[in-house]
């Protein structure tokens, strides 16, 4: 039974996500999508609304779990009987991030392969902070995310404001 982990702060889940999500889901038995706090970010929604967000989006995935973790990532996808995480990329600089974290992986734990997935063109240019730009400018993001949490997050948006 083959387990990947994608990992992120998912805060929103974009369509973007989504895409790698449904992708992995072809390729492994079982997908879990694992949400953590970024220390380094401040994030708009909290684990349980990103979770729920993520949940309704991928309600029509059978082999998709969504999951909270804490600590480090290799030890939760170890703990998890997952072999590989998948990490999106779009760009140069993604992969520069990337490449640094897969190495740091790989020592921390030789069994866990990272897979690097393209995003496809269509979303290159997406990431959970332009729709929250976008959202809070009051632009036009129903593009960006999945169609079943665009009104959970203008709301959320509409909150904040
Ligand atoms: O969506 P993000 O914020 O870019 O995701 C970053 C994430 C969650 C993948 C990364 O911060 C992570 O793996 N954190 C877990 C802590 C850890 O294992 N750190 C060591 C990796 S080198």
């Amino acid at each position: 039974m083959s387990i990947a982990i994608y990992p992120g702060s998912f805060d929103p889940i974009t369509s973007g996500h989504l895409d790698i999500v449904k992708r992995s889901c072809q390729l492994f038995d079982t997908v879990i999508v694992s949400v953590l706090n970024n220390s380094a970010k401040t994030p708009l929604f909290t684990v349980t609304e990103r979770i729920d967000l993520i949940k309704k989006a991928t309600a029509d995935l059978s082999n998709c779990k969504v999951m909270h973790f804490d600590g480090l990532l290799v030890d939760f996808a170890e703990k998890q009987g997952a072999t590989a995480v998948i990490k999106g990329l779009r760009t140069i600089s993604d992969f520069e991030y990337e490449y640094q974290m897969a190495q740091l992986n790989k020592n921390l734990n030789a069994n866990i392969e990272t897979l690097f997935m393209v995003t496809n063109a269509n979303y290159s240019y997406i990431s959970s902070s332009v729709v929250k730009e976008i959202a809070s400018l009051g632009g036009d993001f129903s593009d960006l995310v999945p169609s079943e949490i665009y009104e959970d997050v203008r709301q959320k948006i509409e909150k904040g404001r």
